[in-house]
C-alpha cells in the first residue's frame, strides 16, 4: 500500500522546532512539501534549522522567542502569518525537564517547567488562534507520558503536561465550531534526544528503558512526525481532542518503570 501525503501549499509552524523530536517533525513536513516556520529561544538554533529546512526545499523561516513571553510569541507568530498567510498546521512542543524530587527542587524550579510547558502552550494557543486557517487548521500539542503516568522526580512535568492535555481537550471543544482540530501526541522514549539524555543518562538506564517498551526499541523523531502528518492530513479529518501515545506501547505500563530509577538518579544528582 502506498499512501502519499502532500503538504504543498500548506503553512506549518513548529514551536520548539529547532532540536530533537520537534525538529524532526519540522523536517518531515518540509520533506512533504510544506512551508515550515520554526521558533525557539536561541537565534542560532533557529538559523541552523531554517538553513536545514531550506536545503530540504522548504520555503522556511523562523523567529527567536521564549514561550514564557506571550508578547514575543504573538509578534513572532504574526510575522509568520505575514510571510506565509494563515496557518494550516501548528505543532507546539517547547518544553523543559530535569529529574528532581519535589523536595529536591525550589518553587522556582517547579515554576520554570510549569511556565515553559503549560503557560507556554497556552501562550502559543492564544497567539496562533487569530492566524489559523478556519475551517481546516489543525493544532498538535506535544505532551509526554508524565501527563497520565505519575513518575517520581517528575512532579513538575507531570503537572505541566497533564495541563497541556487538558488544554488540548478543552480547545478541541472551543475551536471545533471553527473547523479547527486540536490533538496531543504523547511521544514514547525517542532516541538521541535531550529528553532522553536527561531521563536516561546512563547506558544502564537507557537499556532498562528500551526493555520497558513493548516493541523493545526507542522511537525516532520521524515516528512522531509520521503521526503529525496523519493528524494534519485529510486522513485525520475526524480526529479531534485526542491524546495519542506514539510510543511502541510504552504508556501501557513501561513508562511507569522509569519512576524508581529517576528517583534514585535525582537523589544522586540532587542540587545542593
Ligand atoms: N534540579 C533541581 N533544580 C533545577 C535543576 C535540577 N536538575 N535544573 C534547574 N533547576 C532549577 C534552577 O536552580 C532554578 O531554580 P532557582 O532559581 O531556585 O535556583 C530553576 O530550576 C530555573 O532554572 P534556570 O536555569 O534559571 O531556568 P532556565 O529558564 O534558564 O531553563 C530549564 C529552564 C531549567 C528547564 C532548562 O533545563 C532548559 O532550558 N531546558 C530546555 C531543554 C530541555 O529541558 N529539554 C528536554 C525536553 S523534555
Ligand atoms: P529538545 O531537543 O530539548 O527540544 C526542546 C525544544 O524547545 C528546542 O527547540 C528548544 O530550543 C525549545 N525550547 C525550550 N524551552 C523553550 C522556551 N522557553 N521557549 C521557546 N522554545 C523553547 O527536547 P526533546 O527531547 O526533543 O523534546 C521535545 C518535546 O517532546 C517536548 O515537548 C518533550 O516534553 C516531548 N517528549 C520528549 C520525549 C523524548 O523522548 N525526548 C518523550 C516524551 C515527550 P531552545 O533551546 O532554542 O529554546
Amino acid at each position: 500500500m502506498t499512501i502519499t501525503l502532500d503538504f504543498a501549499g500548506k503553512n506549518v509552524l513548529v514551536v520548539g522546532g529547532t532540536s530533537g523530536i520537534n525538529r524532526g517533525v519540522a523536517e518531515l513536513f518540509a520533506r512533504h512539501g510544506a512551508r515550515v516556520a520554526v521558533a525557539s529561544r536561541s537565534q542560532d538554533k533557529v538559523d541552523a534549522t531554517v538553513t536545514a529546512l531550506k536545503a530540504l526545499g522548504s520555503d522556511a523561516m523562523g523567529f527567536a522567542a521564549d514561550v514564557r513571553n506571550p508578547d514575543a510569541i504573538a509578534a513572532g507568530v504574526a510575522s509568520v502569518q505575514q510571510a506565509f498567510g494563515d496557518l494550516d498546521v501548528v505543532v507546539s512542543g517547547a518544553a523543559g525537564n530535569f529529574p528532581a524530587t519535589a523536595m529536591g527542587m525550589s518553587a522556582n524550579a517547579f515554576k520554570a517547567v510549569i511556565d515553559i510547558d503549560l503557560m507556554g502552550t497556552f501562550h502559543v494557543m492564544q497567539a496562533v488562534y487569530p492566524h489559523l486557517k478556519k475551517p481546516g487548521a489543525t493544532v498538535i500539542n506535544i505532551s509526554a507520558p508524565q501527563a497520565f503516568i505519575p513518575m517520581q522526580a517528575q512532579s513538575h512535568v507531570c503537572a505541566a503536561k497533564a495541563g497541556v492535555d487538558m488544554i488540548t481537550r478543552t480547545l478541541a471543544m472551543e475551536w471545533g465550531v471553527d473547523g479547527v482540530r486540536v490533538n496531543s501526541i504523547v511521544p514514547g522514549p525517542i532516541d538521541n534526544t535531550e529528553g532522553m539524555a536527561r531521563l536516561a543518562p546512563t547506558e544502564e538506564m537507557r537499556e532498562a528503558c528500551v526493555q520497558s517498551v513493548p516493541l523493545k526499541r526507542m522511537g525516532q523523531p520521524e515516528d512522531i512526525g509520521n503521526a503529525c502528518l496523519f493528524l494534519a492530513s485529510d486522513l485525520g479529518s475526524y480526529v479531534s481532542g485526542v491524546v495519542l501515545p506514539v510510543d511502541g506501547g510504552w504508556a501501557q505500563n513501561g513508562a511507569g518503570s522509569m519512576s524508581e530509577s529517576l528517583a534514585a538518579f535525582a537523589a544522586m544528582s540532587k542540587k545542593s
